[in-house]
């Protein structure tokens, strides 16, 4: 009977050691399963956070991310970040900061060539504030950490460089930091000194690009002030010789009131050139406000049959022929007629002026899907080459004796931009000048040829 009990008791000490080994490893068991569910979460949530911090190229956004991050996930009761101000700048300051009661004493101003900064460098891991209290207590550089006292020091290090650092107060819970956590922030400042770089990156071309736009802006200003410096003066000359011709011709007019014939001459003179001044007024306008007119469908071969006809007895009279070749088919363009008859009538007159003794004016007109151009090429003596760049600016010309404006082909230049096309100078191998109008198709029009 007895050594049946002690055998009944030493089985229930066998299934009582059994139960309290079993229950250890039941521990051991949850507490591997909630380290295994906090990295997964941990892995979860850095993943997602360097989704959204990479695609962050603000500063502001992305600094403000790191800081809620680090507190929100470790549940620090405060966190401060510290960078340089600028990429220039060998110090680290206080960035931005949450759950800080006196930012005053957390300012911070770290030379990034210093001792603290060096050690910092050198772990490259986070660290506790205590261990550092130990080894640079005194140090200038360490006094504002007694504001993160239990807290830990996070360096934010890129290619060996410390670009600035996260210091995280106390946990709220009154715990201490966990390796998890370290792991966790390590993590988390590596991805986030990456996209603090990208965005560094993206603000300095961003800045320069906004310097080259700045200085291209002034660039264009400075030329259209000296340009419209250069038109005034042109202008002023122009008006002033007809003008001082005219005064003095009045004044020899008032001479002559007893020889009333030689009165009529002098008034004579002084009309054309008040003449003369009111085509410059007439074609600086024109010049000025090319874009005024109203645009509408345009066959350039009629138009063009519109000025030869208009010109037709002149040219006849000058002796000078006119050659005309056309696509047929021939696409429209788009534009105001009676400017485009204007820019016409320009060149066929210079044509003429520079063909004395006659001669022929080709006129072609060819396209394609998208543009139309128009040639004129005559048997005159051609352009001199040095004065090829010249012939658009308004008032050059090289007419004698103020037969000329020197402001048609300027107003062509300026008529031709308004509707969205070019023109171009130059010699023919035959020796003529040859002008050559580039336009788009009007649109609907692109696919009739
Ligand atoms: N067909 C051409 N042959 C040779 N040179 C030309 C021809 N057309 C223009 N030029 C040159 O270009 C200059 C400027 O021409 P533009 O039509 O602007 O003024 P202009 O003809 O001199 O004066 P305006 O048009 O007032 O009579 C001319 O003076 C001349 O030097
Ligand atoms: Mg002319």
């Amino acid at each position: 009977m007895k050594r049946e009990n002690k055998a009944k008791e030493r089985s229930q000490r066998a299934v009582e050691l059994l139960g309290s080994a079993i229950d250890v490893k039941i521990s051991e068991l949850t507490e591997s399963n909630r380290q295994l569910k906090r990295k997964i979460f941990d892995l979860y949530t850095i993943f997602e956070i360097s989704r959204s911090i990479n695609s962050v190229l603000d500063y502001r956004t992305l600094v403000d991310s790191f800081l809620l991050t680090s507190l929100g996930q470790i549940g620090a009761s405060s966190a401060a970040l510290y960078l340089p101000k600028n990429s220039q700048s060998r110090r680290l300051t206080l960035a931005t900061s949450k759950g800080i009661t006196h930012i005053e004493e957390v300012q911070g101003n770290i030379n990034i060539e210093g001792r603290l900064a060096t050690y910092l460098k050198a772990i490259a891991k986070p660290v506790m504030v205590s261990e550092l209290a130990e080894r640079f207590a005194g140090s200038s550089d360490f006094a504002f950490f007694a504001a993160f006292q239990n807290g830990l020091i996070i360096p934010l290090i890129i290619q060996s460089h410390l670009k600035g650092f996260l210091a995280l107060g106390r946990k709220v819970s009154g715990v201490g930091f966990a390796v998890d956590d370290t792991e966790f922030l390590s993590i988390l400042a590596n991805q986030f000194v990456v996209a603090l770089e990208n965005a560094r990156l993206y603000e300095s071309e961003k800045s320069a690009l906004r310097e080259l736009k700045i200085a291209q802006r002034q660039l264009v200003l400075t030329e259209r002030q000296a340009a419209i410096g250069e038109l005034s003066a042109k202008i002023a000359h122009e008006v002033n010789n007809p003008l001082s011709i005219i005064s003095n011709y009045l004044h020899l007019c008032s001479r002559n009131f007893d020889n009333p014939d030689k009165a009529e001459e002098h008034l004579d003179v002084a009309r054309q050139e008040l003449s003369r001044i009111a085509r410059i007024v007439r074609q600086l306008l024109d010049f000025h406000r090319p874009q005024k007119a109203e645009k509408s469908t345009i066959d350039i071969r009629s138009l063009l049959d519109d000025i030869l006809a208009l010109l037709e007895w002149q040219l006849v009279e000058r002796k000078i022929t006119i050659e005309r070749l056309a696509d047929d088919p021939l696409p429209n363009v788009t534009g105001s007629a009676e400017q485009l008859k204007q820019v016409f009538l320009n060149l066929v007159l210079n044509a003429k002026d520079f063909m004395p003794d006659g001669g022929i004016l080709k006129i072609t007109v060819t396209s394609n899907d998208t543009e139309v151009k128009i040639k004129f090429v005559d048997t005159g003596p051609g352009i001199p080459p040095e004065h090829i760049s010249r012939v658009f600016e308004p008032f050059f010309t090289t007419k004698d004796n103020s037969a000329g404006t020197g402001l048609g082909l300027s107003v062509c230049f300026g008529i031709i931009k308004e509707h969205n096309g070019f023109i171009t100078a130059a010699n023919d191998p035959e020796g003529g000048a040859s002008f050559e109008i580039t336009m788009p198709v009007a649109s609907g029009d692109e696919d009739e040829t």
